[in-house]
């Protein structure tokens, strides 16, 4: 006989098992049912971010990061390092030991919450009777096949990488995001297609290791939905640590050997290149991943683009069936995924769940971090918005100096009549730190001036967010 549940969860990502919780919280009988397996066949809850995503990302950006001072910045702290090497494998085990205790974490929430986890695929199945509106029948297959009724279901099943056309992803040669935090040795040339959030966080991983790594961008623009002031600086300081980006790139063809990759493509300036990779990370998006949910089965929406159709709520066109995360509009993010995740548990407990698209944080793992929230400078010209600006450097910070970490700036946007702050942008140590004060200022409906009047410990990062909101009324004090 089916299991009933109140709440059916598809997919264990950060929106996912996030959403289970709450939902347990909330007083509901709630499953969540998800598909990724450890090499050994067990299962491995947290999705893209945890298993090949956010966490083993940043794992390698910590390692590679330590790498790098050990190599370059220890000595001017008067620290000696000889024979110093990189042992591959075991970053890579170590990455794969902070992966694991992130599912270990989450199978230990879901049993403190008393959530019942499938380890299979979830599909739906149908209607209940004639009483579908009410509850949809779930399908699990794997090792422990299991019917369910679900009175209400919430659709978290993510994204997948997004290939070249024509060029399909082997993780040997043409890599996706998976085969990016996997390779076995520091490839001799490595190139990057598409200079976005991947590429520069996996661009910099091997380049920090020794590799030589090309990034290749279709914009004319680097980083074009960043602040330009800011994305000029990242820009700058990624080439001279020796990033080769070239923007307005056209790819024409991608030829996959034994031993290396080879890419035609059409520069800037319309001349062909030929160039040869040993390996090629292809991270030109993600596209929403629907593919076993026999959506058309309960005749679910998706729009145009293959994302769960959903209203500002995350309701999609079937009563009492939900979606949330990368599977619908929006930036695809983890704590974007969680916000919506929270939200809906709660609405659907009666509960006004909220979550405010404006104020969503977005950060790039580099050296230095970069980080941003609310409108940029190019955004309030285009909407005429009239605004003052103030930038505060890290050259002029004291902590920034003591940790021998000076470069970028923080920027703060405010509306000239009422002050009230639009955009916090950073580009500096720490960004991922410093931005949650932009927030937190956002959602508060602060002003520069607030901002400014508000008294930061000595000596800190977050100094140069005060001065920086200073600047906007051009009264800073360390510059
Ligand atoms: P996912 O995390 O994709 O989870 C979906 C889960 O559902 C998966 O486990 C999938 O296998 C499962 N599933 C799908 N269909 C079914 C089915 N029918 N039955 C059962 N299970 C199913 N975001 C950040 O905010 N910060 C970062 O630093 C960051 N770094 C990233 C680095 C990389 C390399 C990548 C690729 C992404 C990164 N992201 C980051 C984005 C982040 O990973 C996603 O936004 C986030 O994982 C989305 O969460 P989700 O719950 O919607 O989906
Ligand atoms: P992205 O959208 O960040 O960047 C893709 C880049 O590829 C863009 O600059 C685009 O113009 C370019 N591009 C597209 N087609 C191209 C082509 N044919 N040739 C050359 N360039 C091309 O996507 P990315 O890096 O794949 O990451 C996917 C998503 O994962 C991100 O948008 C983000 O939401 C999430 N993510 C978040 C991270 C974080 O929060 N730190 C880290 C990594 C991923």
């Amino acid at each position: 006989m089916a299991e009933q549940f109140d709440v059916v969860v598809i997919g264990a990502g950060p929106g996912g098992y996030t959403a289970a919780i709450r939902a347990a919280q909330l007083g509901f009988a709630t499953a969540c049912i998800d598909d990724w397996s450890r090499a050994d066949g067990k299962p491995a809850p947290g999705g893209t971010c945890t298993n090949v995503g956010c966490i083993p990302s940043k794992a390698l950006l910590q390692s590679s990061e330590n790498f790098e001072h050990a190599g370059h910045s220890f000595a001017d702290h008067g620290i000696k390092v000889d024979g110093l090497a990189i042992d591959v494998p075991r970053m890579l085990a170590r990455k794969e030991r902070v992966v694991a205790q992130n599912n270990d974490g989450i199978l230990y929430l879901f049993k403190k919450n008393k959530i019942a986890f499938f380890h299979g695929i979830g599909s739906f199945a149908g209607k209940e009777g004639d009483a579908w509106k009410l509850s949809c029948k779930m399908s699990v297959a794997g090792a422990k096949a299991a019917e369910l009724v679900a009175r209400n279901v919430i659709v978290a099943t993510g994204s997948k990488p997004r290939p070249l056309p024509g060029v399909a992803f082997d993780n040997v040669r043409v890599l996706d995001n998976e085969g990016a935090l996997a390779i076995q040795g520091v490839p001799k040339r490595l190139g990057v297609v598409g200079a976005g959030v991947i590429g520069l966080e996996m661009g910099s991983v091997w380049r920090r290791l020794g590799a030589e790594v090309t990034v290749l961008e279709a914009l004319p623009a680097f980083l074009g939905v960043v602040d330009s002031a800011i994305a000029k600086e990242a820009l700058k300081l990624f080439t001279k640590q020796g990033l080769a980006i070239q923007t307005g790139v056209k790819i024409t063809d991608v030829k996959v050997g034994k031993q290396d990759v080879g890419v035609v493509y059409t520069d800037a300036a319309g001349k062909t290149q030929n160039a040869t990779y040993d390996r090629l990370i292809v991270s030109i998006g993600r596209i929403p991943y629907t593919g076993a949910l026999e959506a058309g089965k309960v005749g679910l929406k998706l729009d145009e683009r293959g994302f769960v159709e959903v209203d500002g709520e995350c309701r999609t066109n079937l009563p009492h069936v939900w979606a949330i995360g990368d599977v619908v509009r929006g930036p695809m993010l983890a704590h974007k995924a969680e916000e919506e995740a929270v939200a809906v548990a709660e609405r659907i407990a009666g509960q006004h769940g909220h979550v405010d698209f404006n104020t969503v944080p977005w950060v790039i793992y580099t050296a230095p971090e970069i980080a941003w929230v609310g409108q940029n400078e190019q955004q309030l010209k285009v909407d005429g918005v009239d605004y003052r600006a103030g930038s505060f450097p890290f050259m002029a910070n004291g902590r920034a100096r003591a940790m021998g970490d000076t470069s970028g700036f923080v920027k703060i946007l405010a509306d000239r009549k009422t002050d009230r702050i639009l955009g916090v942008h950073i580009i500096g140590p720490y960004a991922s730190e410093l931005i949650s004060e932009g927030v937190v200022a956002m959602e508060f409906g602060a002003s520069s001036e607030d901002l400014a009047r508000i008294c930061h410990a000595h000596p800190s990062l977050s100094e140069a967010t005060k001065e920086a909101a200073l600047a906007v009324d051009g009264r800073t004090l360390n510059l």
